[in-house]
């Protein structure tokens, strides 16, 4: 059965971008003239899934992204973590039936996946996930760099955005996750539930520009 419902894509901007190691922080670097955020918030719309969209940065950038941005995207500030951002987003999210949440550092994540995330929410799964194969071993190691185990490969999977969620289920996880919580992804919140997280297909191109080796690749890819 295919349940419509009002969709707001949240767009997480608001980080340093430590690991870049660039001068600004990272969502408004260039890649081919052209910021990570304003890539990434474009990405989103012209999927023609999503209805709204709703930006995260730091907050002595609110002025800049909104000139980044489309008119009709809404830009507020985020906070000191990532899982901060995100609730920033969701209180600006309350007519949102399903909530994708998207890195903007997944710059160059092609349409097609965003559409792939919402048809599945649309056809009744609450929270859903990019997921890859990984190329790597895996190893767990304690503090003194010991290795202490290997995960069976066939079992891992790289997890991408952007995440889908039913919007409820979302609130939830926010709301009962505890004060200083860590967790890397939405889902991981979700998982806490004991709700269901459903993988679809992820796609090469929506990796998370990360390090200036990740920014090479990305430039490489967008022609400048
Ligand atoms: N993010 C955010 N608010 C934070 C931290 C991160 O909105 N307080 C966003 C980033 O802008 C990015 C996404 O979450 O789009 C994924 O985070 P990550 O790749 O770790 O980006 P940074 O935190 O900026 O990078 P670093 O960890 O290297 O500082
Ligand atoms: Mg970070």
């Amino acid at each position: 059965m295919q349940v419509r419902g009002r969709v707001v894509a949240l767009v997480p901007a608001a980080g340093r971008g430590t690991r870049l190691g660039e001068a600004q922080p990272k969502a408004f670097v260039e890649i081919a003239g052209c910021p990570m955020v304003s890539i990434a918030v474009e990405g989103l719309l012209s999927s023609g899934v999503v209805d709204r969209v709703v930006v995260v940065v730091p907050s002595e950038l609110l002025a800049r992204a909104a000139d980044l941005v489309p008119e009709q995207v809404q830009v507020v500030a985020g906070g000191a973590e990532r899982i901060d951002s995100v609730r920033a987003g969701m209180d600006a999210a309350s007519d949102a039936d399903f909530v994708l949440v998207h890195d903007a550092a997944r710059a160059l994540t092609p349409p097609s996946l965003v559409s792939r995330v919402v048809s599945e929410l649309q056809a009744g799964r609450s929270a859903v996930v990019p997921a890859l194969p990984v190329a790597d071993t895996i190893k767990t190691v304690d503090d003194a760099g010991d290795v202490t185990g290997t995960p069976d490969r066939a079992q891992l999977r790289a997890i991408q955005t952007p995440q889908g969620f039913a919007a409820d289920l979302l609130r939830r996880a926010y709301a009962a996750a505890p004060a200083g919580a860590f967790a890397t992804d939405d889902a991981g919140l979700v998982e806490r539930l004991g709700e269901r997280v459903h993988t679809v297909p992820g796609d090469p191109l929506a990796f998370k520009i990360t390090t200036p080796l990740d920014l090479r690749l990305a430039r490489s890819l967008a022609g400048g």
